[in-house]
Protein backbone atom coordinates (compact mmCIF):
# COMPACT_ATOMS: atom_id res chain seq x y z
CA UNK A 1 0.00 0.00 0.00
CA UNK A 2 1.10 3.92 -0.65
CA UNK A 3 0.75 6.34 1.67
CA UNK A 4 1.07 9.50 -0.11
CA UNK A 5 2.72 12.47 2.50
CA UNK A 6 1.83 15.86 0.51
CA UNK A 7 5.25 17.80 1.32
CA UNK A 8 7.51 18.95 -1.57
CA UNK A 9 10.27 19.00 1.22
CA UNK A 10 13.01 16.23 0.60
CA UNK A 11 14.41 17.04 4.26
CA UNK A 12 11.53 16.91 5.66
CA UNK A 13 10.47 13.44 4.41
CA UNK A 14 13.69 12.00 4.97
CA UNK A 15 13.14 12.72 8.53
CA UNK A 16 9.37 11.75 8.20
CA UNK A 17 10.55 8.16 6.70
CA UNK A 18 13.07 7.87 9.63
CA UNK A 19 10.55 8.42 12.50
CA UNK A 20 8.20 6.31 10.78
CA UNK A 21 9.79 3.52 9.35
CA UNK A 22 9.07 0.39 11.83
CA UNK A 23 5.49 1.63 11.00
CA UNK A 24 5.92 1.83 7.59
CA UNK A 25 7.85 -1.85 7.24
CA UNK A 26 5.56 -3.55 9.15
CA UNK A 27 2.43 -2.52 7.23
CA UNK A 28 4.19 -2.98 3.80
CA UNK A 29 3.69 0.83 3.12
CA UNK A 30 5.40 3.01 0.81
CA UNK A 31 5.54 6.63 2.03
CA UNK A 32 6.04 8.45 -1.04
CA UNK A 33 6.32 12.23 -2.28
CA UNK A 34 4.28 14.41 -4.17
CA UNK A 35 6.84 14.47 -6.91
CA UNK A 36 7.31 9.99 -6.64
CA UNK A 37 3.54 9.83 -7.43
CA UNK A 38 3.66 12.29 -10.54
CA UNK A 39 1.32 15.51 -8.31
CA UNK A 40 2.25 18.92 -9.08
CA UNK A 41 0.36 21.18 -6.96
CA UNK A 42 0.25 24.41 -5.97
CA UNK A 43 -1.96 24.72 -2.91
CA UNK A 44 -2.71 28.27 -1.31
CA UNK A 45 -2.22 27.55 2.51
CA UNK A 46 -4.96 30.32 3.60
CA UNK A 47 -6.25 28.88 6.91
CA UNK A 48 -5.90 30.45 10.26
CA UNK A 49 -4.39 27.92 12.41
CA UNK A 50 -1.84 25.19 12.15
CA UNK A 51 -5.24 22.89 11.49
CA UNK A 52 -6.83 24.45 8.72
CA UNK A 53 -3.83 24.46 6.76
CA UNK A 54 -2.77 21.27 6.97
CA UNK A 55 -6.23 19.71 6.12
CA UNK A 56 -6.82 22.01 3.63
CA UNK A 57 -3.35 20.36 2.11
CA UNK A 58 -4.60 16.61 2.83
CA UNK A 59 -8.04 17.36 1.34
CA UNK A 60 -6.76 18.54 -2.05
CA UNK A 61 -3.97 16.22 -2.64
CA UNK A 62 -6.91 13.53 -1.83
CA UNK A 63 -8.47 14.92 -4.39
CA UNK A 64 -5.55 13.84 -7.11
CA UNK A 65 -5.06 10.35 -5.86
CA UNK A 66 -6.93 7.17 -4.68
CA UNK A 67 -4.32 6.81 -1.68
CA UNK A 68 -4.41 7.70 2.05
CA UNK A 69 -2.71 11.47 2.42
CA UNK A 70 -1.24 12.94 5.01
CA UNK A 71 -0.11 16.62 5.33
CA UNK A 72 1.79 18.58 7.88
CA UNK A 73 1.72 22.45 8.88
CA UNK A 74 4.22 23.44 11.63
CA UNK A 75 5.71 26.56 13.40
CA UNK A 76 7.28 28.16 16.02
CA UNK A 77 5.47 30.36 18.02
CA UNK A 78 6.79 33.18 20.43
CA UNK A 79 4.38 34.00 23.69
CA UNK A 80 6.24 37.17 24.00
CA UNK A 81 4.97 37.78 20.35
CA UNK A 82 1.63 36.98 20.63
CA UNK A 83 2.82 33.41 19.16
CA UNK A 84 3.94 35.17 16.00
CA UNK A 85 5.19 33.57 13.89
CA UNK A 86 2.77 30.63 14.14
CA UNK A 87 1.87 29.65 11.10
CA UNK A 88 3.53 32.41 8.87
CA UNK A 89 6.96 30.71 10.26
CA UNK A 90 8.05 30.09 6.86
CA UNK A 91 6.90 33.97 5.43
CA UNK A 92 8.21 35.45 8.15
CA UNK A 93 10.19 38.44 7.04
CA UNK A 94 9.70 37.23 3.73
CA UNK A 95 10.17 33.77 2.63
CA UNK A 96 13.71 34.35 0.60
CA UNK A 97 14.96 36.00 3.72
CA UNK A 98 17.69 33.73 5.27
CA UNK A 99 17.08 32.12 8.70
CA UNK A 100 19.98 34.01 10.03
CA UNK A 101 18.08 37.41 9.86
CA UNK A 102 14.91 35.89 11.15
CA UNK A 103 16.16 34.36 14.29
CA UNK A 104 18.33 37.45 15.07
CA UNK A 105 15.26 39.40 14.57
CA UNK A 106 13.49 37.04 17.22
CA UNK A 107 16.71 37.87 19.21
CA UNK A 108 16.39 41.46 18.90
CA UNK A 109 12.73 41.94 19.86
CA UNK A 110 13.42 39.66 22.96
CA UNK A 111 16.52 41.79 24.18
CA UNK A 112 14.96 43.00 27.33
CA UNK A 113 12.99 40.18 28.40
CA UNK A 114 14.59 37.33 30.45
CA UNK A 115 13.34 33.73 32.02
CA UNK A 116 9.69 31.91 31.41
CA UNK A 117 8.53 34.96 29.87
CA UNK A 118 11.20 33.94 26.80
CA UNK A 119 8.84 30.87 26.16
CA UNK A 120 8.07 29.41 23.32
CA UNK A 121 6.89 26.16 21.37
CA UNK A 122 7.21 24.27 18.11
CA UNK A 123 4.14 23.33 16.74
CA UNK A 124 3.55 20.34 14.20
CA UNK A 125 -0.14 19.15 13.11
CA UNK A 126 -0.67 16.49 10.73
CA UNK A 127 -4.10 15.58 8.55
CA UNK A 128 -4.97 12.52 7.10
CA UNK A 129 -7.50 12.01 4.34
CA UNK A 130 -8.65 8.59 3.49
CA UNK A 131 -10.22 7.56 0.10
CA UNK A 132 -13.30 7.15 1.88
CA UNK A 133 -12.97 10.78 3.00
CA UNK A 134 -12.51 9.74 6.84
CA UNK A 135 -10.34 12.91 8.18
CA UNK A 136 -7.78 12.60 11.49
CA UNK A 137 -5.62 15.41 12.78
CA UNK A 138 -3.51 15.23 15.25
CA UNK A 139 -1.07 17.77 16.86
CA UNK A 140 2.67 17.09 18.73
CA UNK A 141 4.08 20.05 20.55
CA UNK A 142 7.90 21.15 22.17
CA UNK A 143 8.18 23.65 24.61
CA UNK A 144 10.99 25.44 25.35
CA UNK A 145 12.51 29.23 25.08
CA UNK A 146 13.83 31.64 22.47
CA UNK A 147 18.07 31.19 22.88
CA UNK A 148 19.88 34.24 23.67
CA UNK A 149 22.01 33.97 20.90
CA UNK A 150 22.23 31.66 17.90
CA UNK A 151 23.84 28.25 18.48
CA UNK A 152 24.06 24.78 17.00
CA UNK A 153 24.74 23.69 13.12
CA UNK A 154 21.92 20.80 13.24
CA UNK A 155 18.47 21.06 12.02
CA UNK A 156 17.05 23.69 9.84
CA UNK A 157 14.56 26.91 10.31
CA UNK A 158 14.49 28.02 13.74
CA UNK A 159 16.25 25.18 15.69
CA UNK A 160 18.82 27.53 16.87
CA UNK A 161 17.37 29.84 18.59
CA UNK A 162 15.30 27.11 20.21
CA UNK A 163 16.45 26.27 23.45
CA UNK A 164 15.35 23.24 25.65
CA UNK A 165 15.84 24.05 29.30
CA UNK A 166 16.17 20.57 30.04
CA UNK A 167 18.99 20.29 28.09
CA UNK A 168 20.44 22.84 28.17
CA UNK A 169 20.90 23.26 24.64
CA UNK A 170 19.27 24.34 21.33
CA UNK A 171 17.48 21.88 19.01
CA UNK A 172 20.23 22.65 16.38
CA UNK A 173 22.53 21.54 18.74
CA UNK A 174 20.87 17.99 19.22
CA UNK A 175 21.85 15.25 16.71
CA UNK A 176 19.10 14.93 14.38
CA UNK A 177 18.04 11.22 15.76
CA UNK A 178 17.55 13.12 19.26
CA UNK A 179 15.70 15.89 18.06
CA UNK A 180 13.22 13.15 16.29
CA UNK A 181 12.52 11.60 19.55
CA UNK A 182 11.42 14.65 21.41
CA UNK A 183 9.89 17.21 18.41
CA UNK A 184 6.63 18.22 17.48
CA UNK A 185 6.80 16.30 14.45
CA UNK A 186 8.10 13.50 15.81
CA UNK A 187 5.44 13.83 18.34
CA UNK A 188 2.41 14.29 15.73
CA UNK A 189 3.62 11.26 14.12
CA UNK A 190 3.56 8.93 17.27
CA UNK A 191 -0.19 10.12 17.43
CA UNK A 192 -0.84 10.29 14.28
CA UNK A 193 0.92 6.42 13.67
CA UNK A 194 -1.49 5.02 16.39
CA UNK A 195 -4.99 6.46 14.68
CA UNK A 196 -3.32 4.89 11.43
CA UNK A 197 -2.82 1.95 13.66
CA UNK A 198 -6.50 1.74 14.05
CA UNK A 199 -7.43 2.56 10.78
CA UNK A 200 -5.74 0.06 9.16
CA UNK A 201 -6.49 -2.64 11.68
P1 LIG B 1 5.91 24.11 6.89
O1 LIG B 1 5.27 23.26 7.92
O2 LIG B 1 6.64 23.32 5.86
O3 LIG B 1 4.96 25.11 6.32
O4 LIG B 1 7.07 24.92 7.59
C1 LIG B 1 6.86 25.76 8.63
C2 LIG B 1 8.07 26.54 9.04
O5 LIG B 1 8.14 26.42 10.46
C3 LIG B 1 9.41 26.07 8.54
O6 LIG B 1 9.74 26.65 7.31
C4 LIG B 1 10.32 26.59 9.66
O7 LIG B 1 10.50 27.95 9.52
C5 LIG B 1 9.47 26.38 10.89
N1 LIG B 1 9.72 25.05 11.47
C6 LIG B 1 8.87 23.98 11.47
N2 LIG B 1 9.44 22.93 12.08
C7 LIG B 1 10.67 23.32 12.45
C8 LIG B 1 11.75 22.64 13.09
O8 LIG B 1 11.71 21.44 13.43
N3 LIG B 1 12.86 23.38 13.29
C9 LIG B 1 12.95 24.67 12.92
N4 LIG B 1 12.00 25.34 12.30
C10 LIG B 1 10.85 24.67 12.07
Amino acid sequence: MDIVFATGNQGKLDEIREIMNDFLVRHNIRLRSLKEVGIDADIEEDGETFEENALIKAREIAKLTDCIVLADDSGLEVDYLDKAPGIYSARYLGVDTSYTVKNNHIIDLLKDVEGEERSARFVCVIACVTPDSKEIIVRGTVEGRIAHEIMGEHGFGYDPIFYLPERGCTTAELDPAEKNKISHRGRALMGMMEKLEELLA
